[in-house]
């Protein structure tokens, strides 16, 4: 007999599916409580609820794993690239050579975006922030692939669509850091793989060679592997639950970014950097910014420590700690603000207040450090976050498609007015 929970209410017994997933993590399935019972659950900031059955990622935070499609992290991070990991995530198989090169040629082809973006650049006031930048154009892919709103695209459609997003992001992002310079846009380049590609773009000047290092070309693989996706966090919910309403995978992602851009959420990775900043200009005393993040009253939170599911450790923190060393190491950069930040991190992991909350440094609390290294400047490391983070999106974006879920619609508990009459203006106080 299939396990079930039993719930007695006013002395009545309900009965509740018992759903297990294939890591043996168990659910009630509440999907039929309301009608049974007229009760909803309430579960702010869905702590507990599990918004949908996927095939995708593996997570379980308090031993600190993270796999993608059963293939642990920490082996995708040492061994395969960026586009292999995002075929991986989005096809739920490792390709074979023949589709990772089909998959990658694919994407180096449908680089170039339409002329008319470049002119949406001069729209936006010159210090905006890129990833206003990104989301926008994101969406504006829909105004020039109107075909991609259809609810009912065929499979190869949808594959178009992934294979354009993909390719058309590492351009637009690249962009939206020349523009912000004043500096000439660099059109992609067919011969280089993809992450040699966005340093290209990024950093190439028409008045001088630009030579790709494959240390950095390395170490953005990584970055972008360890990124690639994390279940259902709120931008990846924010994807699904508007994908849900049948709204396209531009509409979808560019909604997804916004949400990342969030400081407790992707935004923290600027966030991060400017507090090492921040903790370096005040004369280096780690102690006083413990001390400050402590204190109830004050609103500072120690920026990269924390995570809603990782109470153990964050095993994307242990890889990115390991190559912030190696790249600083490699490129011969001794850069001040690592030393804070392993002060900082010495400090917190000792302290009673971090360890009874089970804070520990996350993914983002070392990726600064390896971008600024790289030369990627402090306002586009969330839009980094969302050029890694954009084939987990699409990967869940197409499995809730695929397995047809339902729109997404929440409950809520009323705590407002009971029914009152309308008093008209003149007769309220
Ligand atoms: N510094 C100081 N105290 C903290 C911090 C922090 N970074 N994070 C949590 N706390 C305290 C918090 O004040 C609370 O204390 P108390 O129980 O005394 O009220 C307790 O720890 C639990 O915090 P919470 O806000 O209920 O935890 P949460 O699971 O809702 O929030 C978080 C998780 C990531 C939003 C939070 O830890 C945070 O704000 N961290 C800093 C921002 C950050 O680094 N975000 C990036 C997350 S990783 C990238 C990603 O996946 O998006």
């Amino acid at each position: 007999m299939a396990e079930s929970a039993e719930l007695i209410l006013d002395g009545k017994s309900i009965s509740l599916p018992v759903i297990e997933g294939t890591e043996h993590e168990k659910a009630f399935d509440i999907g039929k409580l309301r009608d049974q019972t007229g009760y909803v659950t309430l579960d702010s900031g869905y702590k507990n609820t599990g918004a949908t059955k996927s095939a995708i990622t593996f997570l379980d935070g308090e031993e600190g794993i993270l796999r993608y499609r059963g293939y642990p992290i920490e082996q995708l991070a040492e061994q395969s690239s960026f586009i292999e990991v995002a075929y991986l995530l989005i096809y739920g198989k490792l390709p074979t050579q023949a589709e990772l090169d089909n998959f990658s040629n694919q994407i180096t082809k449908h680089t170039l975006v339409h002329e008319d973006v470049r002119k949406i650049f001069d729209g936006f006031p010159s210090a905006a922030h890129p990833m206003a930048i990104l989301s926008s154009l994101i969406c504006s892919l829909t105004a020039f692939y109107p075909e991609s709103v259809s609810p009912d695209l065929s499979k190869e459609d949808t594959d178009l669509n992934v294979i354009r997003l993909m390719a058309k992001i590492s351009t637009i992002a690249a962009w939206t850091y020349k523009n912000n310079m004043g500096h000439p846009l660099n059109y992609p380049r067919n011969d280089l793989d993809y992450c040699s590609n966005f340093l290209y773009m990024m950093f190439s000047f028409p008045t001088e060679k630009y030579d790709i290092d494959p240390r950095i070309v390395s170490a953005l693989n990584k970055l972008l592997i360890l990124h690639a996706d994390h279940e259902q966090n709120c931008s990846t919910s924010t994807v699904r639950l508007v994908g849900s309403a049948n709204a396209s995978l531009y509409g979808s992602v560019s909604a997804g970014i916004n949400a990342l851009w969030g400081p407790l959420h992707g935004g923290a990775n600027q966030e991060v950097l400017e507090m090492l900043q921040a903790i370096q200009k005040d004369g280096g005393d780690t102690s006083k910014f413990i001390a400050k993040a402590k204190d109830k009253n004050d609103s500072f939170r120690l920026m990269g420590f924390g995570h809603r599911v990782y109470k153990n450790f964050d095993p994307r923190a242990k890889i990115i700690k390991k190559a912030a060393d190696d790249v600083l190491a490699a490129l011969g950069i001794d850069d001040p603000l690592l030393k804070i930040a392993q002060e900082l991190e010495q400090a917190a992991l000792t302290d009673e207040y971090f360890i009874e909350r089970k804070l520990y440094p996350n993914v983002d609390f070392y990726s600064g450090i390896i971008y600024r290294a790289i030369g990627i400047p402090t306002e586009m490391f969330t839009v980094m976050f969302a050029l890694g983070r954009l084939p987990g999106w699409i990967a869940q974006w197409k499995e809730m498609r695929e397995n047809k879920e339902p729109i997404g619609r929440p409950r809520q508990i009323y705590t407002g007015e009971t029914e009152r009459d309308y008093v008209s203006i003149d007769a309220r106080s």
